[in-house]
Protein backbone atom coordinates (compact mmCIF):
# COMPACT_ATOMS: atom_id res chain seq x y z
CA UNK A 1 0.00 0.00 0.00
CA UNK A 2 1.39 3.73 -1.03
CA UNK A 3 1.94 5.67 2.30
CA UNK A 4 0.13 8.29 3.43
CA UNK A 5 1.61 11.64 2.13
CA UNK A 6 2.38 14.54 4.86
CA UNK A 7 3.32 17.96 5.10
CA UNK A 8 5.88 18.15 7.28
CA UNK A 9 6.81 21.80 8.52
CA UNK A 10 9.96 22.96 10.47
CA UNK A 11 12.02 20.06 9.03
CA UNK A 12 15.16 22.12 9.18
CA UNK A 13 14.74 22.80 12.66
CA UNK A 14 16.06 21.07 15.42
CA UNK A 15 13.08 18.73 16.03
CA UNK A 16 12.28 18.49 12.54
CA UNK A 17 15.76 17.06 12.15
CA UNK A 18 14.88 14.46 14.84
CA UNK A 19 11.66 13.69 13.54
CA UNK A 20 12.78 13.33 10.16
CA UNK A 21 13.84 9.86 10.02
CA UNK A 22 11.12 8.59 12.24
CA UNK A 23 8.34 9.77 9.71
CA UNK A 24 9.59 8.45 6.49
CA UNK A 25 9.56 5.60 7.81
CA UNK A 26 6.03 5.53 8.19
CA UNK A 27 4.86 8.00 5.24
CA UNK A 28 5.76 9.96 2.79
CA UNK A 29 6.84 13.15 3.36
CA UNK A 30 7.12 16.40 1.63
CA UNK A 31 9.63 18.63 4.22
CA UNK A 32 9.18 22.47 3.95
CA UNK A 33 10.81 25.33 5.94
CA UNK A 34 12.90 28.47 5.16
CA UNK A 35 15.84 26.71 5.36
CA UNK A 36 17.31 24.16 3.19
CA UNK A 37 17.23 20.47 4.80
CA UNK A 38 20.18 19.04 2.79
CA UNK A 39 20.02 15.75 0.83
CA UNK A 40 17.18 14.13 0.49
CA UNK A 41 16.53 10.51 1.50
CA UNK A 42 14.22 8.17 -0.63
CA UNK A 43 10.31 8.80 0.28
CA UNK A 44 10.93 12.41 0.65
CA UNK A 45 10.78 15.66 -1.31
CA UNK A 46 11.09 19.11 -0.20
CA UNK A 47 9.63 22.33 -0.87
CA UNK A 48 11.55 25.74 0.51
CA UNK A 49 9.81 28.64 1.19
CA UNK A 50 7.67 30.79 3.75
CA UNK A 51 4.62 29.45 4.46
CA UNK A 52 2.90 32.95 5.86
CA UNK A 53 2.52 33.32 2.15
CA UNK A 54 -0.89 31.84 1.17
CA UNK A 55 -0.11 30.63 -1.87
CA UNK A 56 3.14 28.79 -1.34
CA UNK A 57 1.18 27.77 2.05
CA UNK A 58 -1.33 25.67 -0.79
CA UNK A 59 1.17 24.55 -2.91
CA UNK A 60 2.49 22.94 -0.13
CA UNK A 61 -0.47 21.25 1.26
CA UNK A 62 -1.18 20.24 -2.53
CA UNK A 63 -1.59 16.46 -2.99
CA UNK A 64 -1.40 15.81 0.78
CA UNK A 65 -3.63 13.83 3.25
CA UNK A 66 -2.30 15.91 6.57
CA UNK A 67 0.04 18.44 8.13
CA UNK A 68 2.24 18.03 10.93
CA UNK A 69 2.98 22.03 11.76
CA UNK A 70 6.16 22.28 13.38
CA UNK A 71 7.40 25.95 11.65
CA UNK A 72 7.66 28.46 13.81
CA UNK A 73 9.38 31.27 15.53
CA UNK A 74 10.93 29.63 19.30
CA UNK A 75 12.21 32.54 21.46
CA UNK A 76 11.51 33.53 24.86
CA UNK A 77 12.06 37.18 23.95
CA UNK A 78 10.87 37.08 20.37
CA UNK A 79 8.82 40.33 20.01
CA UNK A 80 5.35 40.53 19.14
CA UNK A 81 5.60 41.73 15.76
CA UNK A 82 8.74 39.18 15.01
CA UNK A 83 6.02 36.35 15.67
CA UNK A 84 3.11 37.60 13.18
CA UNK A 85 4.59 35.84 10.05
CA UNK A 86 5.94 32.38 11.40
CA UNK A 87 2.89 32.03 14.52
CA UNK A 88 0.31 33.71 12.88
CA UNK A 89 -0.05 34.50 9.47
CA UNK A 90 1.48 30.52 8.78
CA UNK A 91 -0.46 28.75 10.84
CA UNK A 92 -3.79 30.53 9.26
CA UNK A 93 -2.61 30.21 5.72
CA UNK A 94 -1.78 26.53 6.38
CA UNK A 95 -5.51 25.53 7.71
CA UNK A 96 -6.82 28.00 4.74
CA UNK A 97 -5.45 25.87 2.66
CA UNK A 98 -6.41 22.78 4.29
CA UNK A 99 -10.05 23.95 3.75
CA UNK A 100 -9.66 25.01 0.30
CA UNK A 101 -8.02 21.39 -0.18
CA UNK A 102 -10.24 19.73 1.73
CA UNK A 103 -7.00 17.87 3.58
CA UNK A 104 -9.05 16.89 7.02
CA UNK A 105 -5.98 15.90 9.25
CA UNK A 106 -3.67 19.08 11.11
CA UNK A 107 -1.57 17.98 13.88
CA UNK A 108 -0.03 21.50 15.34
CA UNK A 109 3.20 21.97 17.46
CA UNK A 110 2.50 24.24 20.46
CA UNK A 111 4.03 24.57 23.46
CA UNK A 112 4.47 24.22 27.11
CA UNK A 113 4.98 27.78 27.12
CA UNK A 114 1.19 28.71 26.62
CA UNK A 115 0.79 27.57 30.14
CA UNK A 116 4.36 28.68 31.36
CA UNK A 117 3.18 31.39 34.17
CA UNK A 118 1.44 28.25 36.26
CA UNK A 119 3.64 26.85 39.18
CA UNK A 120 5.08 23.40 38.01
CA UNK A 121 2.39 20.94 39.98
CA UNK A 122 0.92 18.69 37.78
CA UNK A 123 -1.44 20.14 34.73
CA UNK A 124 -3.91 18.71 33.00
CA UNK A 125 -5.17 19.41 29.39
CA UNK A 126 -8.03 22.25 31.33
CA UNK A 127 -5.71 24.28 33.11
CA UNK A 128 -6.21 28.07 31.78
CA UNK A 129 -4.23 29.59 29.32
CA UNK A 130 -1.66 31.43 30.89
CA UNK A 131 1.52 32.58 28.56
CA UNK A 132 5.20 33.56 29.77
CA UNK A 133 5.75 35.51 26.84
CA UNK A 134 4.63 36.42 23.54
CA UNK A 135 5.80 33.42 21.87
CA UNK A 136 3.47 31.14 24.18
CA UNK A 137 0.97 33.78 23.26
CA UNK A 138 0.96 33.06 19.70
CA UNK A 139 0.76 29.00 20.44
CA UNK A 140 -2.48 30.15 22.11
CA UNK A 141 -3.64 31.81 18.63
CA UNK A 142 -2.19 28.71 16.64
CA UNK A 143 -4.23 26.40 19.13
CA UNK A 144 -7.45 28.29 18.93
CA UNK A 145 -7.54 28.58 14.87
CA UNK A 146 -6.64 25.07 15.16
CA UNK A 147 -10.20 24.98 17.02
CA UNK A 148 -11.69 27.10 14.72
CA UNK A 149 -11.17 25.04 11.44
CA UNK A 150 -12.04 21.78 13.25
CA UNK A 151 -15.04 23.03 14.09
CA UNK A 152 -16.29 25.07 11.07
CA UNK A 153 -14.46 22.97 9.02
CA UNK A 154 -13.86 19.25 9.90
CA UNK A 155 -10.58 19.59 9.54
CA UNK A 156 -9.11 17.21 12.68
CA UNK A 157 -6.98 18.32 14.67
CA UNK A 158 -4.14 17.83 17.36
CA UNK A 159 -2.40 20.29 19.75
CA UNK A 160 0.47 18.77 20.74
CA UNK A 161 1.97 21.37 23.53
CA UNK A 162 5.86 19.75 23.54
CA UNK A 163 7.55 20.12 26.91
CA UNK A 164 11.06 19.52 25.36
CA UNK A 165 12.04 17.52 22.96
CA UNK A 166 15.93 17.93 23.29
CA UNK A 167 17.56 14.40 22.80
CA UNK A 168 18.79 14.57 25.94
CA UNK A 169 17.50 16.97 28.43
CA UNK A 170 19.95 19.39 30.18
CA UNK A 171 17.77 20.13 33.81
CA UNK A 172 15.47 18.79 36.45
CA UNK A 173 12.67 20.96 34.68
CA UNK A 174 12.95 19.64 31.48
CA UNK A 175 13.06 16.13 33.20
CA UNK A 176 9.57 17.00 34.22
CA UNK A 177 8.18 17.43 30.96
CA UNK A 178 10.73 15.42 28.58
CA UNK A 179 9.76 13.98 25.27
CA UNK A 180 11.57 11.39 22.81
CA UNK A 181 11.50 11.63 19.13
CA UNK A 182 10.03 8.14 19.22
CA UNK A 183 7.01 8.88 21.38
CA UNK A 184 6.70 12.07 19.97
CA UNK A 185 6.16 10.40 16.36
CA UNK A 186 3.87 8.11 18.57
CA UNK A 187 1.41 11.17 19.06
CA UNK A 188 1.90 12.75 15.72
CA UNK A 189 0.72 9.38 14.45
CA UNK A 190 -2.15 9.31 16.73
CA UNK A 191 -3.05 12.89 15.22
CA UNK A 192 -3.26 11.72 11.26
CA UNK A 193 -4.87 8.40 12.15
CA UNK A 194 -6.76 8.03 15.22
CA UNK A 195 -10.46 7.79 14.31
CA UNK A 196 -12.72 9.89 15.20
CA UNK A 197 -10.93 13.09 15.40
CA UNK A 198 -12.16 16.60 16.46
CA UNK A 199 -9.84 19.26 18.21
CA UNK A 200 -7.75 17.76 21.11
CA UNK A 201 -5.28 19.45 23.24
CA UNK A 202 -2.57 16.99 24.59
CA UNK A 203 0.95 17.90 26.33
CA UNK A 204 3.31 15.38 24.49
CA UNK A 205 5.74 13.56 27.69
CA UNK A 206 7.44 10.23 27.42
CA UNK A 207 8.19 8.37 30.80
CA UNK A 208 9.14 11.36 33.32
CA UNK A 209 9.52 11.66 36.95
CA UNK A 210 7.32 13.60 38.85
CA UNK A 211 5.82 14.48 35.74
CA UNK A 212 4.46 18.24 35.14
CA UNK A 213 1.56 17.17 32.42
CA UNK A 214 -0.32 13.60 33.47
CA UNK A 215 -1.03 12.58 29.38
CA UNK A 216 -4.65 12.40 30.72
CA UNK A 217 -6.23 12.89 27.04
CA UNK A 218 -3.33 11.44 24.87
CA UNK A 219 -3.51 7.89 27.11
CA UNK A 220 -7.40 8.21 25.64
CA UNK A 221 -5.82 8.76 22.89
CA UNK A 222 -4.26 5.47 22.89
CA UNK A 223 -0.64 7.04 23.70
CA UNK A 224 1.92 4.54 25.56
CA UNK A 225 5.25 6.53 25.72
CA UNK A 226 8.27 4.21 25.39
CA UNK A 227 10.90 5.84 26.31
CA UNK A 228 12.17 7.01 30.05
CA UNK A 229 13.41 10.61 30.47
CA UNK A 230 16.02 9.14 33.14
CA UNK A 231 17.53 7.38 30.83
CA UNK A 232 18.59 10.35 28.72
CA UNK A 233 20.22 13.25 30.54
CA UNK A 234 22.72 15.41 29.23
CA UNK A 235 26.29 15.01 30.73
CA UNK A 236 25.68 18.91 32.42
CA UNK A 237 22.26 17.71 33.40
CA UNK A 238 21.60 19.87 36.44
CA UNK A 239 18.42 18.64 39.24
CA UNK A 240 15.98 20.74 39.66
CA UNK A 241 17.31 21.14 43.23
CA UNK A 242 20.12 22.70 41.39
CA UNK A 243 17.65 25.17 40.04
CA UNK A 244 16.80 28.55 41.64
CA UNK A 245 13.96 31.01 40.76
CA UNK A 246 16.38 33.04 38.70
CA UNK A 247 16.13 30.41 36.45
CA UNK A 248 12.27 30.62 36.68
CA UNK A 249 12.34 27.05 38.29
CA UNK A 250 9.05 27.96 39.86
CA UNK A 251 7.18 28.35 36.76
CA UNK A 252 6.06 25.70 34.10
CA UNK A 253 8.32 28.00 31.93
CA UNK A 254 11.43 27.74 33.38
CA UNK A 255 13.62 30.75 31.84
CA UNK A 256 11.06 31.92 29.49
CA UNK A 257 8.71 33.52 32.85
CA UNK A 258 12.12 35.46 34.03
CA UNK A 259 12.94 36.74 30.90
CA UNK A 260 12.38 40.81 29.84
CA UNK A 261 9.43 40.94 26.91
CA UNK A 262 10.43 43.97 24.67
CA UNK A 263 7.08 46.36 25.05
CA UNK A 264 4.63 45.32 21.38
CA UNK A 265 4.28 47.95 18.88
CA UNK A 266 0.70 47.17 18.09
CA UNK A 267 0.52 49.40 15.32
CA UNK A 268 2.04 47.47 12.48
N1 LIG B 1 12.40 22.10 20.83
C1 LIG B 1 11.52 21.88 21.82
O1 LIG B 1 11.84 21.22 22.82
C2 LIG B 1 10.11 22.42 21.70
C3 LIG B 1 9.36 22.59 22.87
C4 LIG B 1 8.05 23.07 22.76
C5 LIG B 1 7.51 23.33 21.51
N2 LIG B 1 8.26 23.18 20.40
C6 LIG B 1 7.64 23.51 19.09
O2 LIG B 1 8.10 22.62 18.10
C7 LIG B 1 8.31 23.30 16.87
C8 LIG B 1 9.75 23.09 16.40
O3 LIG B 1 10.64 23.58 17.38
P1 LIG B 1 12.22 23.60 17.14
O4 LIG B 1 12.87 23.60 18.47
O5 LIG B 1 12.59 22.54 16.15
O6 LIG B 1 12.38 25.04 16.48
P2 LIG B 1 13.49 25.53 15.43
O7 LIG B 1 13.57 27.01 15.57
O8 LIG B 1 14.73 24.73 15.56
O9 LIG B 1 12.80 25.16 14.02
C9 LIG B 1 11.73 25.89 13.49
C10 LIG B 1 11.84 25.80 11.97
O10 LIG B 1 10.72 26.48 11.40
C11 LIG B 1 11.17 27.15 10.23
N3 LIG B 1 10.27 28.26 9.95
C12 LIG B 1 10.02 29.34 10.74
N4 LIG B 1 9.15 30.17 10.15
C13 LIG B 1 8.82 29.61 8.94
C14 LIG B 1 7.98 30.01 7.89
N5 LIG B 1 7.29 31.16 7.94
N6 LIG B 1 7.88 29.21 6.80
C15 LIG B 1 8.60 28.06 6.73
N7 LIG B 1 9.41 27.62 7.73
C16 LIG B 1 9.53 28.39 8.81
C17 LIG B 1 12.58 27.63 10.58
O11 LIG B 1 13.35 27.90 9.44
C18 LIG B 1 13.10 26.47 11.42
O12 LIG B 1 13.84 25.55 10.63
C19 LIG B 1 8.00 24.77 17.12
O13 LIG B 1 6.69 25.06 16.66
C20 LIG B 1 8.06 24.90 18.63
O14 LIG B 1 7.17 25.88 19.10
C21 LIG B 1 9.55 22.74 20.46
Amino acid sequence: MTPKKILFTGAAGRVGQLLRPLLRARYAVRLCDLNDVGPLEPGEEFLQGNLADPAFAREAVAGTTGVVHLAGLVSPSVSFEDTLDPNYRAVLSLLEACRALSVKRFVFASSHHIVGLHRPGPLTEQATVLPDGFYGLSKAFGEAACALYAQRFGIGSLVIRIGNADPQMSDGRRERMWISGRDLTQLIGIGLEHEPLDYEIVYGVSQCPDAIFPNEVATRLGYRPEDRAADHHAPNFRPMSALTPADGSDRVGGFFAVKELPPPDIRT
